[in-house]
């Protein structure tokens, strides 16, 4: 497994373009399934892992995919799909295969996929897609971990989500996209890649209103056809290198980011003493100049704190003046990452869905080691700030979500090179 050594203490500054968002493209691919004509062209697509995977279970299909990492492009030409199961192996890779459902029983009337169970972060059911899928019409069995789901034809319902299901929305919209008549979806999710998706689906012919507010209505139609679609800059990765400037004292600028795809979190940051300058054409200046205060903050679907900043958040926290509290009402188990955290000589305590982070003057290197995607993403900042040599295993994590990273941060003034281990 390959590993990422960082030597602390070096000081942020530079310019960094930020890439396309890995929870806005894969639900792109899946819905390129949906086109019986022409081929789907999707671009600002970074190599991430989680591509490939999709990218797998599409071949497997029947659908020809072809990615070029020199310009991040994907063509995708799903015309002739003859398979229509997502196999285990590739689904417990990624949980995002479940996508697939919706376009597969849209264009098809059936789709087998296997269940993808709990992952690090909590349980993470799927019942909110399965509910709506069969208010629309479709026959759900599941079988040895397998759900096998039909339909005779989908027609159009209202849903009312429990909670906004960021990949539930996604789902069922594209789905809905295909069926007789019209599907209103209240409490959908308002994510701002749910609402590209939307965006996406009405270039190919679809008709949908209300994307980006918790009532979407679609209208279904008859046939859609392939389109070309530039994926949305990632709110995630902009945040990203906000805190890595912020935490080392740094300055940066941050090109293609969308700061209004980020208010919650610059207005907390601001809250906290960093500078955001918007530049406009999408660029923004960030500035620490002194010590950074504390904050609180609570996770909360769009437009409220996303709990994907939620590790990177606590990593600034953790070296500000005072103590700040984080609660994390989206996924259950979300603090895997304060006990490695702690390892740096934060002090962090958690307890159910709520830590307290007392901010520390100073941090050391320590090993540690990535839970998850975005936990390991807050270690490499942890691990940007604090004195010495941390060495963070299990990066293939980090791999899933962030392009090189190494390379990205080397770019702008970071020691951190990448160990390579047994090819994972
Ligand atoms: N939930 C249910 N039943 C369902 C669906 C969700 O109880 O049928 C619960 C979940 O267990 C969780 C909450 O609802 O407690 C929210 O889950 P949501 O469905 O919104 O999450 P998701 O769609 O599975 C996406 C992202 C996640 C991100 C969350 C929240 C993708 C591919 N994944 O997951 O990203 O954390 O929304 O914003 O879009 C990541 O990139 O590593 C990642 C985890």
């Amino acid at each position: 497994m390959d590993k990422f050594v960082i030597e602390g203490s070096r000081r942020i500054s530079g310019e960094i373009e930020i890439l396309g968002v890995k929870n806005g493209i894969l639900p792109l691919i899946a819905a390129s399934l949906l086109a019986s004509r022409g081929k789907t062209t999707i671009t600002n697509v970074p190599y991430f892992r989680d591509v490939a995977t999709l990218s797998q279970i599409l071949c497997q299909m029947g659908a020809s995919v072809n990615y070029d990492r020199a310009s991040r492009v994907i063509v995708i030409d799903c015309e002739q799909i003859s398979n229509f199961t997502a196999p285990y192996d590739l689904v417990k890779q990624m949980r995002a295969s479940f996508l697939v459902l919706g376009p597969l029983l849209a264009r098809f009337g059936q789709a087998n996929i296997s269940l993808p169970g709990g992952c690090a972060i909590g349980a993470r059911p799927v019942n909110m897609h399965i509910n709506a899928l069969e208010r629309l019409g479709v026959i759900i069995n599941q079988d040895e971990g397998l759900i096998k789901a039909k339909t005779a034809g989908l027609r159009g319902a209202v849903f009312y989500f429990d909670f906004p299901s960021h990949t539930g929305t996604e789902n069922v919209i594209t789905a809905a996209c295909l069926a007789k008549g019209t599907t209103t979806l209240v409490n959908a999710s308002c994510e701002p890649e749910v609402v590209d998706l939307a965006f996406f689906l009405n270039k190919m012919g679809a008709n949908i209103v209300g994307a980006g507010t918790p009532v979407i209505m679609i209208e279904g139609c008859s046939q859609l056809s392939a389109v070309e679609h530039e994926a949305i800059p990632s709110r995630i990765e902009t945040a990203f290198f906000f805190v890595a400037a912020a935490i080392t004292g740094g300055e940066l600028v941050v090109k293609n980011a969308i700061l209004s795809n980020l208010g919650i979190v610059v207005d907390k940051m601001r809250q906290m003493g960093v500078e955001i300058i918007d530049l406009g054409n999408n660029a923004v200046m960030v500035r620490a100049s002194k010590r950074l205060r504390s904050v609180n903050f609570t996770t909360w679907p769009f437009p409220g704190f996303p709990t994907d900043l939620q590790p990177q958040m606590m990593a600034l926290l953790s070296v500000a003046e005072g103590t700040g509290i984080v609660k994390e009402t989206v996924f259950e188990n979300r603090f895997m990452h304060v006990q490695e955290f702690n390892r740096f000589g934060a002090n962090i305590r958690a307890h159910l869905d709520e830590a307290v982070v007392t901010g520390v003057a100073s941090l050391r290197g320590a090993p540690v080691m990535a839970s998850d995607l975005q936990a390991g993403a807050g270690l490499i900042l942890i691990a940007l700030v604090a004195e010495g040599q941390s060495i963070i295993d299990r990066v293939y994590h980090i791999d899933r979500g962030y392009e090189r990273i190494e390379e990205r941060l080397s770019s702008i003034g970071a020691s951190i090179t990448r160990q390579k281990g047994d090819g994972k």
